[in-house]
C-alpha cells in the first residue's frame, strides 16, 4: 500500500468506521463493498501510529459532503471528482439529471464499476481512467463529453499533499481557463508540516511514522488566500480541520496539532477568467 493508488483503500476504511458512531456524521453505506481483511489490517497499523488520520478523513468528508450537497440543490448539474478512489458520493448524493465524471487510473475504476454494478448500486458517472496531470484534465473531460459551459463543481480530495506544487498549480489553472463557472474544493497540508517547521515534535513525528507505512506528503500550501488570488479565483470558504472539529465534534477533544495545519477549501472563479482570456 506504499504507493499513491493504494491510499484510497486506506481512506476508504477510515470513512467507513464513521458508520459505526451513534450519531454519525455522514452515512456511507457502499464503501463497505471494497474493504476486506487486507485493508482492514493495514489501515488500523497505520491509525495506530497516527490516530488522528482518521479522524481527519472523516472530517473532510463530512464537510465535502455538504459541500456537494448543497451545489447539487442549488441546481449544479455536473460534478468532477479528481482522483476519486474509492469515493462513493456519486451512489450516495445525487439529483435529477446530475452527472459524475470520476477521474483515477484504470485499475482503480474498473474495480469501482464492477463492484457497484455486482451490488445494483446505481450511479450516474462517466469514469474517465487517465492521469489528470499526464494526459491532462481538460483533455480528458473533452473525449468524455464533458459540457464546459455547464456550471461545474469540482472535488479534489485526498490528492493535492501527494503531488508536486506546480502539478497542482496547472491543474487549477486548467480549470481556470476552460470551464465557464465552477466551484471548487480540496484539501490542503499547510507548508509549515511538509518543511517540519511547525515547532511540534508530534507532528514530525507524525509525518515519519505516516510516510513509511502512506504514501509521502510533498505539497502544503501556507496562504490559499495568495495562491487563489495569483490564480485570480476567490476564497468562498478556508476551514482547518481544527475549525471542523469544534463544529462538528463540541463535545470531543482533538487528537492532535496536526489539525491546526490541515485545511479544507472552496475555490469559485471570477466571472472575468474567460472574458479575459478571450480578448
Ligand atoms: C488518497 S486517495 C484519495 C481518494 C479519494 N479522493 C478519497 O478521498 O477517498 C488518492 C487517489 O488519487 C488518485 N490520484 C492521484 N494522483 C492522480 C492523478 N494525477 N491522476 C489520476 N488520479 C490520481 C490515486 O490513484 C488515488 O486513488
Amino acid at each position: 500500500m506504499n504507493n499513491v493508488t493504494g491510499t484510497a483503500f486506506i481512506v476508504a476504511e477510515f470513512r467507513a468506521e464513521e458508520n459505526e458512531e451513534t450519531h454519525p456524521l455522514y452515512t456511507d453505506n457502499v464503501v463497505k463493498f471494497w474493504l476486506n481483511e487486507e485493508t482492514k489490517t493495514i489501515a488500523s497499523a497505520i491509525a495506530q501510529n497516527s490516530p488522528a488520520a482518521k479522524e481527519l478523513v472523516k472530517l473532510r468528508t463530512k464537510y465535502f459532503d455538504d459541500v456537494l450537497s448543497n451545489q447539487v440543490l442549488g441546481g449544479c448539474k455536473q460534478i468532477v471528482i479528481l482522483g476519486s478512489g474509492l469515493d462513493t458520493r456519486a451512489a450516495r448524493i445525487n439529483g435529477e439529471k446530475v452527472t459524475y465524471f470520476e477521474i483515477d487510473d484504470l485499475a482503480t475504476l474498473q474495480l469501482k464499476e464492477q463492484t457497484l454494478t455486482a451490488n445494483k448500486v446505481s450511479a450516474n458517472v462517466r469514469y474517465l481512467p487517465g492521469d489528470y496531470v499526464k494526459d491532462g484534465l481538460i483533455s480528458l473531460l473533452k473525449q468524455n463529453e464533458f459540457d464546459f459551459e455547464l456550471p461545474t463543481y469540482f472535488l479534489w480530495e485526498g490528492n493535492t499533499t501527494l503531488l508536486a506544487k506546480k502539478d497542482v498549480i496547472f491543474v487549477l489553472e486548467q480549470i481556470r481557463d476552460n470551464v465557464n463557472t465552477f466551484r471548487l474544493s480540496f484539501d490542503y497540508m499547510s507548508e509549515q508540516v511538509i518543511c517540519r517547521t511547525t515547532g511540534y515534535q508530534d507532528i514530525n513525528d507524525y509525518i515519519d511514522k505516516y510516510e513509511s507505512m502512506y504514501a509521502p506528503w510533498i505539497t502544503g500550501f501556507e496562504k490559499i488566500a495568495s495562491l487563489a488570488e495569483e490564480l485570480n479565483l476567490k476564497v468562498i470558504e478556508n476551514f482547518s480541520t481544527a475549525d471542523l472539529h469544534a463544529q462538528y465534534r463540541p463535545l470531543r477533544s482533538r487528537e492532535s496539532n496536526l489539525f491546526k495545519f490541515y485545511f479544507v477549501c472552496t475555490l469559485e472563479n471570477m466571472s472575468d477568467n474567460r472574458l479575459e482570456l478571450q480578448k
